[in-house]
């Protein structure tokens, strides 16, 4: 029986994440769900956001679908979605931006980089050890390679080996296992390519970065298509994987039933064309489009005046209509 873990967690996630679930159940009524708590709501009622029995919980399941957590900006709380990673070992972050003429995947190093958690902290000064390995890189362009095998695409490297150090390793091993591969491959400084991106979409296939640049780049590169509403990621490892919206909690618009349940949506699509049922995944991305075409409906950022529950119905009900 495949198991599917589901993590609200705050804000918003408790409102996108249940339309995402039905829309899951709705084609997977066999499938077994079953709610994982973790989050700044499980820290205030418990003093910790994600113990050890949620990461073994996670593991059982054959994916998670993941809302979004608050991360307070205290120096002493973890965040949840570093130590999940960490815990699955969730090294490649895909992030697919597609729309009109163009159809980008953004492949982001997930476990390293600046986000390695080597840090300290006094008053009056504060580093954070940037750490790229051989063998992290090795692994997240290989999978970057792979994803241009499948989709007969080219590969573009991004990063900033004229300042760091640690860029010239991850180019230089990205540039000789493309090689390698036989694959058409290029490089750019980060900061040219987020402005190149934004201008000249179609020029792009697979983009493989370093963690904070692939963060950063990702959500610039959800302007494409219409914001943080629509952007959806997964989370892939040798053995889990977790499924979430790029955007965070949104503490600005949480419980009002606004937010676009999209992104949770398409990343519920991602979850199942993962586990082997690409029609599925077709079928909701292709509903999706009905509702906003056909049926008009939209949520609040894409000029409507939908709810976020009410959006959701429409896509079952195209999903069922079908
Ligand atoms: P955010 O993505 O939550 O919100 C940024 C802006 O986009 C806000 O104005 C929000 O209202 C809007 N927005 C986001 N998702 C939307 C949706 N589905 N529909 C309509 N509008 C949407 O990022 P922010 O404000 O920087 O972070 C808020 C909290 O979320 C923080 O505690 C942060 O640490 C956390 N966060 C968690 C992430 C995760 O769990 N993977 C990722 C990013 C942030
Ligand atoms: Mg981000």
């Amino acid at each position: 029986m495949t198991k599917i873990a589901v993590v609200e967690g705050d804000g918003i996630g408790h409102e996108v994440i249940p339309v995402a679930r039905k829309i899951l159940e709705t084609l997977h009524p066999e499938f077994e769900y079953f709610p994982v708590e973790v989050g700044y709501g499980k820290w205030e009622q418990t003093g910790c956001p994600c113990a050890d029995q949620q990461i073994t919980e996670l593991k059982t399941a054959d994916a998670v679908l993941f809302g979004a957590v608050t991360t307070p900006p205290m120096k002493d709380y973890q965040s949840v979605v570093l130590r999940i990673r960490k815990a699955l070992d969730l090294y490649a972050n895909l992030r697919p931006v597609r729309g009109d003429g163009f159809d980008i995947m953004i492949v982001r190093e997930n476990t390293e980089g600046l986000y390695s958690g080597i840090e300290e902290f006094s008053p009056d000064r504060a580093t954070t050890l940037r750490v790229v390995t051989r063998a992290g890189s090795e692994r997240i362009v290989r999978s970057a390679i792979r994803l241009v095998h499948q989709r007969k695409g080219h590969l573009t490297i991004g990063h900033k080996a004229n300042v760091l150090k640690s860029d010239v390793l991850f180019r230089d091993i990205c540039n000789s296992e493309a090689q390698k591969a036989g694959i058409e491959c290029n490089d750019r400084f980060i900061d040219a390519l987020a402005l190149d991106l934004l201008q000249h979409p179609a020029a792009y296939d697979v983009v493989v970065t370093t963690n904070i640049f692939g963060d950063i780049l990702s959500d610039v590169a959800s302007f494409l298509v219409g914001g943080l509403g629509l952007a959806p990621s997964a989370n892939i490892g040798d053995r889990y994987a977790l499924f979430e919206p790029v955007h965070g909690s949104a503490p600005d618009i949480a419980g009002k039933n606004i937010a676009n349940p999209i992104a949770a949506i398409r990343s519920a699509a991602m979850l199942l064309e993962y586990l082997g049922d690409s029609s599925g995944a077709a079928r909701i991305e292709s509903s999706i489009n009905r509702a906003l075409d056909q049926e008009g409906i939209r949520t609040r950022d894409l000029g409507g005046s939908a709810g976020t529950r009410e959006f959701g119905d429409a896509v079952i009900r195209e999903i069922c209509g079908e």
